[in-house]
C-alpha cells in the first residue's frame, strides 16, 4: 500500500454508437463494440481513503452520507473486487461527487464508476496499466470503461484476445466538435440503464440492429478519420434513433424522452435544414439531448436550444481527456 487516500476524476461520455445489450450481463461484455467522445466539462471527482479503523465500507455523494441497497452495493462490489485482486481486507470509505445532475443521459455511471475505480486501484496499491483499468471499470458499468482512455475511443467487445475494454482512437485534439448537452430534467430516470440492456433481447429488432453494427462502427470510424461531418452526423443521428427504437419496442417497451427532447429533435433537423445551423442529435437512457456541431457553431446552437420550453439547461462540451488521479481530495 503505498498511501491511504487517493482522488481520481473521470469524464462523462457521449456515445456515438450505443452500447446497448450484453452478451454477458455480470462482467458487462456488450454485444458490439461501441465509439465514444470524453466530455471536457462534465466529470465526477471520487476520494477512496482506507484504514484499519473502518469496520465498514461507507460511501457518501455530495457530502451526505447516502447511498443505500443497490447502489451501494454497486460500489462495494468495486471496493471488493480490488481488494480481491491486491489481497487486502482494509475498508474504505469513499465520497463522490459530479458536477452534473446524475442518471438523466449524461452517463453518470460512466465517470462515476471511472473516477471510483481509478481511486480504489490506487489505493489499494494494485498496479493496471490503462488496457486493465478500462476492464476493470468496465466490470463496475459498462461505458466506464470509455471514460479510461483520452478523447475519442472505441469500445472492443472482444479484442481477439477474448477481453474487452476502451481505447483512444484519436486524441482530444483530433476534431474541434462540440457536444451541447441540454438538460431537460433533474429528476431520475424511471428505467434504469441497466435494465434496459437486459430488456433489448426482447425487441425483435434486436438482432436485425446487431447485424449492422461492425459496417455502421466502421462508417463511423472512417468519417471520424477523415473529419467528414455531414457524414458523421447523419451516422450517429441514425445511431441514435435505432437505439431508442430498440427501446420503444422493448416488453416492455422503455420510453427515455420527455416532450422538450422530442422538440429538440425536430428543431436540430429544420434547423440543419433551413442551411441555419449544422447539427446532428444523439440521446442516451434518458430525455438528455446531445447536439453534435462544429466548434465555430457551439455557441449559437446553445443559444437556439436554451431557448426551446422545458430546457433547464445548456452546456457546451469539448473532446476531454480521460480518467486522471487528482491531488485534491474530497474530505
Ligand atoms: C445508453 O454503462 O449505464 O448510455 O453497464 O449496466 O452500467 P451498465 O450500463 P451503462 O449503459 C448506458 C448505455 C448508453 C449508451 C452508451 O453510452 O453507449
Amino acid at each position: 500500500m503505498n498511501q491511504h487516500k487517493a482522488t481520481a476524476r473521470a469524464p462523462a461520455n457521449i456515445a456515438f454508437i450505443k452500447y446497448w445489450g450484453k452478451t454477458d450481463s455480470w462482467t458487462r461484455v456488450p454485444a458490439n463494440n461501441s465509439v465514444s467522445m470524453c466530455l471536457s466539462e462534465f466529470h465526477t471527482l471520487c476520494t477512496v481513503e482506507i484504514s484499519e479503523q473502518f469496520a465498514e465500507d461507507m460511501v457518501s455523494f455530495r457530502g451526505e452520507a447516502v447511498v443505500a441497497g443497490g447502489e451501494l452495493e454497486r460500489i462495494t462490489q468495486v471496493l471488493a473486487r480490488v481488494r480481491k485482486l491486491t489481497g487486502q481486507s482494509l475498508f474504505a470509505r469513499v465520497a463522490t461527487r459530479n458536477n452534473f445532475p446524475k442518471a438523466t443521459g449524461i452517463a453518470s455511471s460512466a465517470s462515476g464508476f471511472a473516477a471510483l475505480s481509478a481511486a480504489a486501484v490506487e489505493v489499494y496499491g494494485a498496479k493496471l496499466n490503462q488496457r486493465e483499468l478500462s476492464v476493470f471499470a468496465r466490470q463496475a458499468s459498462g461505458t466506464a470503461c470509455r471514460s479510461v482512455p483520452d478523447g475519442f475511443v472505441e469500445w472492443l467487445s472482444d479484442d481477439g484476445a477474448g477481453e474487452s475494454y476502451a481505447v483512444s482512437v484519436h486524441s482530444p485534439d483530433w476534431w474541434n466538435i462540440c457536444d451541447v448537452v441540454a438538460i431537460v430534467t433533474k429528476k431520475m430516470k424511471k428505467v434504469s440503464s441497466t435494465e434496459g440492456h437486459a430488456l433489448a433481447q426482447t425487441s425483435p429488432f434486436y438482432q436485425a440492429r446487431l447485424l449492422g453494427m461492425p459496417a455502421k462502427v466502421m462508417a463511423l470510424k472512417q468519417a471520424l478519420a477523415q473529419k467528414d461531418f455531414s457524414h458523421f452526423g447523419a451516422l450517429l443521428e441514425a445511431e441514435a434513433l435505432n437505439m431508442h427504437a430498440i427501446c420503444l419496442t422493448s416488453t416492455p417497451a422503455v420510453v427515455y424522452w420527455e416532450a422538450p427532447t422530442m422538440s429538440m429533435i425536430r428543431s436540430i433537423v429544420e434547423w440543419r435544414e433551413r442551411g441555419a445551423v449544422e447539427s446532428y442529435f444523439t440521446i442516451d437512457a434518458g430525455p438528455t439531448v446531445h447536439a453534435i456541431c462544429r466548434a465555430e457553431d457551439s455557441g449559437e446552437l446553445a443559444q437556439r436550444l436554451a431557448a426551446i420550453a422545458g430546457v433547464r439547461e445548456v452546456v457546451v462540451n469539448k473532446p476531454g481527456l480521460g480518467v486522471r488521479l487528482v491531488d485534491r481530495h474530497l474530505f
